[in-house]
């Protein structure tokens, strides 16, 4: 069946999630998240991606809110922060609170932060009562995904958040999670802020024979191949041309040519080294108004 806006995966626990999503690291909490967000679902996005460190979920709600969309048609995912980590319950409770929602569609490990496995199990529990829909983890390389097992994990994670576009295809770790039913979901999945990947020659020759955006080429590129893309923007433009990927199918040909541009080159920390991240260089917990 061809792709459209309302395109969805079934996670193995048998919830659908949607294909395209908005992203809202750094957008900035106040009217600019919260516009954000009512103008993405104004225009058909059904997934919010954010985070307790964005510190924008009470924006999040208020644009879930303002658009008038119903709360279950849409899928909310946030993350545990380190802080958290002992006490996933604390934190999935007052981003809850945040959020303005008695439930999240997806929880999320940002990090392998120390205490992964315990964390992950106390994730099993809060699902367990509902208040989230699906669990998983984010920046997990294989063996971290392979660790959750032999610490007793009884649920397969139902996604994995990573770093994924072209010059990042992640394609072993893409790999080993079809095998294990595990989604894949792409954050940056444009090269992130400040990025060259949609200045890559090869991206404007392909655009240009499809008469699409660059942008809109590489993020059908991810979901050609099964993985959920969560474009960040905060400008309506753009967040109306990242939906627009309905209209053009790129052949095999094609997504072989653009799988050939990847370098390896991923841009977020080494998700081996994150505890010793010096904490300066973590971005600062401000609470909204
Ligand atoms: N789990 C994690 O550790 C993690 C890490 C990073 C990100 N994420 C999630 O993934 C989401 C997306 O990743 P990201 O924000 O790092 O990067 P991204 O979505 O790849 O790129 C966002 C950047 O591209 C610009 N942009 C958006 N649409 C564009 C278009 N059509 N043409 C040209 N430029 C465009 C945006 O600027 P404007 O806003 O000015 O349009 C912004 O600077 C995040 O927002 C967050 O939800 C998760």
């Amino acid at each position: 069946m061809a792709l459209s806006i309302k395109s969805v995966v079934e996670l193995n626990n048998g919830l659908n999630m949607p294909l395209l999503g908005l992203g809202v690291f750094r957008s900035q909490a106040g009217e600019e998240t919260r516009s954000a967000v009512r103008t993405a679902l104004e225009y058909g996005y059904r997934m919010i991606d954010t985070a307790r460190i964005y510190c924008n979920e009470k924006s999040v709600g208020r644009g879930i809110k303002d658009s008038l969309v119903p709360r279950e048609d849409i899928f909310i995912t946030t993350k545990l922060w380190k802080d958290d980590f002992e006490n996933p319950r604390r934190g999935l409770e007052q981003s809850l609170e945040r959020l303005g929602v008695d439930y999240v569609d997806l929880y999320l490990l940002h990090w392998p932060f120390k205490g992964y496995c315990q964390a992950y199990l106390e994730l099993e529990q809060l699902q367990r009562e509902g208040l989230c829909k699906a669990i998983g983890v984010s920046n997990f390389k294989i063996h971290h995904l392979e660790d959750l097992k032999a610490h007793g994990a009884s649920t397969i994670p139902q996604v994995n958040q990573v770093e994924c576009h072209p010059l990042n295809a992640e394609n072993e770790l893409l790999n080993y999670c079809r095998k294990q039913n595990i989604i894949l979901e792409a954050y940056s999945p444009l090269g992130g802020e400040g990025n060259t990947l949609l200045s890559d020659p090869r991206i404007a020759s392909l655009s240009d024979y499809y008469k699409v955006s660059p942008a809109q080429l590489i993020l059908r590129w991810n979901i050609q191949r099964g993985v959920v893309v969560i474009p960040k923007s905060i400008r309506p433009q753009r967040i109306l041309e990242n939906s627009q990927l309905y209209s053009f199918e790129l052949t095999m040909d094609d997504m072989d040519v653009i799988s050939d541009i990847n370098a390896n080159l991923r841009r977020a920390y080494d998700s081996d080294k994150i505890d010793q991240r010096p904490a300066s260089t973590f971005p600062k917990i401000i609470e909204e108004e």
